[in-house]
This record gives structure tokens, C-alpha cells and sequence, in this order.
């Protein structure tokens, strides 16, 4: 039986699968992202990390090729270009890279794109010809399905919709510079930073987050806080659904999809964000669009959705 490896680049953790045709994961495993200097010890690492797995199936002959999920990935080009959040400056080769270590073909598309065929293939998209996957993690991403296909338009770069500006003149992003871009607001630094603004606004307001340093607020704890009720942890998850959910109107009447399916870290505080996500978006439709179109978490676990979608890339290949 053929296998396909699929490897999901995000900005904080590399998940890989061995995937077989029917979408079944049979080995899976995780590297840290930004570690090395070079990309090239980060490849190394990422090829000794999958070579266990490779060995297990008796022979690599077995495995087809590799399947990429990346920020800032071409589908088009093979490269990562200009990623905000790797710290890798510049133009990365990457399909060339992993081929030459790996000695397997390769293709490689956008991490969100990636998560889109996943869900498309095999989770809360099947059957569905128009929707938007965004994923929110590290950076903030989207893959758009309209007529059933992926929208890469001319350079292979469309999507890019957490770099948007969604409040004008708002907080300054970390790495583009941009002012007030959605991923500066619904990624996990994003949240982190609402979070230490809201605590330093509110000098009197207890909250369980005064109990931690500034640099260890991250979203998990923010989450964790806000399930004990805690005030401004709450009002975190509310503000950034708030944004999320006007950034949700904009691209609902761009591209009229019947679906938005919402992936990654930031989708663990589940109604802490939906639902003000979904009252924002509402709120921000005209009335033609309004009460049709559905938010929902992506219905495969984990990073799967990635992880799959980039396998399936290499069932294209030649
Ligand atoms: C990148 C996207 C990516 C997203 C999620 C953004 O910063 O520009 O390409 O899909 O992060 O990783
Ligand atoms: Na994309």
C-alpha cells in the first residue's frame, strides 16, 4: 500500500503524518518550528524526527512522497516567501530542500490551504463547494474554496487574510509593521497582548492573570483563567472574537461562502470566541447574508486537517 507523508509548518510546532489513501494517519509525530538558526538543521532535525517512521514500514519505497503545509507557502514556486512569523528572512526553497534529504518528490501549498483540502477531503467541508478556512495560531491564515476548488490566484498567494486591516491605525504588528491587521488581534500573541493590555487598563480590576509574570500570559492561560470565570480573561476571548467576527463580515461578502470553518490553537476557548466571533459577524453582514452562514470548528482533531490536506498533495504528483 502507498503512504504519503504530510508535514504542517506552523509558526510554533511541525506536525507530521504517514497518511495512507483513506485519509488514515498511521504515525505521527512533532518538532519545534523555529529553533535552528538554519533551515537547513531545521530540515535535519524534521528528517531524523519522520526516518523512524520511514524504517517502520519496512522499506521507503512504500512512501510516494511529501506533502508541505507552510505560512507563506507557494504552492506555485515551492517556496516560502517572507514569513512574518519563521526566522528564516527572505525566500526559502523548500520543496527543493526537503527533496535533496528526503530523496522523495515533494509539493508544498499554504498551511491554511493545506487545512482547507483537509477539511474539504475529510472533515466539515465535505461536500461543501464554497467556504473559508481561517486558522488561528501562531500567525492567522486562510484557505478560500469557491466552486469547489482552491483560490490561488495569480502568484499563488491568495488568502492572506490575517494580514488585512481590520481597525485602522490599531495595535502595530510585530513583525509586518502593519497597524491593525486581524493576526495582530485573533492569533495566540494576538490574544496574549489583549490580555496585558486589558490588566494594565484596569489597574484595580483583579484577575487571576495578576498571579503570573507578563511573559508567561499566553492564550492556554488565558483560557484555563477565563473558565473560573475570571473577568478580563473573559473579556480577552470577547474582544478578540469581536474582531474576528467584523474581519469574518468582510470576507463572507467577498466571497458569499456557505461555510466558515475556524482551525488552530485560538478554537480550543470554543464559545469564549465563537460566540462573540459569530454576534460581530452578524452584526456586520448586510441583511442578504445574514443568519446563512455557519462558523464551525473544524471537525478533524488536532493539526489533522493540515496534516491530511498537504498528504493529499502528493497524491498529484507525477
Ligand atoms: C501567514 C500565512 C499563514 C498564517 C498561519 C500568516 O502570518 O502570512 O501564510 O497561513 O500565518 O500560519
Ligand atoms: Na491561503
Amino acid at each position: 500500500q502507498q503512504m504519503a507523508i504530510g508535514i504542517d509548518i506552523g509558526g510554533t510546532n511541525t506536525v507530521f503524518g504517514i497518511v495512507d489513501h483513506r485519509g488514515e494517519i498511521n504515525y505521527r509525530g512533532a518538532i519545534t518550528t523555529n529553533k535552528h538558526e538554519k533551515i537547513e538543521d531545521y530540515i535535519e532535525e524534521l528528517y531524523q524526527a519522520i526516518l523512524p517512521s520511514l524504517n517502520q514500514f519496512g522499506s521507503d519505497k512504500l512512501v510516494r512522497g511529501i506533502g508541505i503545509g507552510a505560512p507563506n507557502g507557494n504552492y506555485y514556486s515551492g517556496e516560502i516567501e517572507y514569513a512574518p512569523n519563521l526566522r528564516w528572512p527572505g525566500k526559502i526553497p523548500l520543496v527543493k530542500l526537503i527533496q535533496e534529504r528526503f530523496n522523495l518528490p515533494s509539493a508544498l501549498t499554504n498551511d491554511a490551504n493545506a487545512a482547507a483540502v483537509g477539511e474539504m477531503t475529510y472533515g466539515a467541508a465535505k461536500g461543501m463547494k464554497d467556504f473559508i478556512m481561517i486558522t488561528l495560531g501562531t500567525g492567522v491564515g486562510s484557505g478560500i474554496v469557491v466552486n469547489g476548488e482552491m483560490v490561488y490566484g495569480h502568484d499563488g498567494f491568495a488568502g492572506e487574510l490575517g494580514h488585512t486591516i481590520i481597525i485602522p491605525g490599531g495595535r502595530k504588528h510585530w513583525s509586518t509593521g502593519f497597524e491593525g491587521s486581524l493576526e495582530a488581534y485573533a492569533s495566540a500573541t494576538g490574544v496574549r497582548l489583549t490580555a496585558i493590555e486589558l490588566l494594565e487598563k484596569d489597574k484595580n480590576k483583579p484577575s487571576l492573570l495578576r498571579h503570573y509574570d507578563l511573559d508567561e500570559i499566553d492564550s492556554r492561560l488565558v483560557y484555563d483563567c477565563a473558565i473560573q470565570g475570571d473577568e478580563i480573561a473573559i473579556e480577552t476571548y470577547r474582544f478578540t472574537g469581536d474582531v474576528l467576527g467584523k474581519a469574518l463580515a468582510n470576507f463572507v461578502m467577498f466571497s458569499s461562502p456557505e461555510a466558515i470553518i475556524l482551525f488552530g490553537g485560538l478554537c480550543n476557548a470554543g464559545n469564549f470566541i465563537f460566540q462573540p466571533a459569530k454576534r460581530s459577524m452578524e452584526a456586520n453582514l448586510l441583511p442578504i447574508y445574514r443568519n446563512k452562514v455557519q462558523i464551525m470548528p473544524s471537525e478533524l482533531k488536532e493539526s489533522d486537517a493540515a496534516v491530511l490536506g498537504a498528504s493529499a498533495l502528493v497524491w498529484e504528483l507525477k
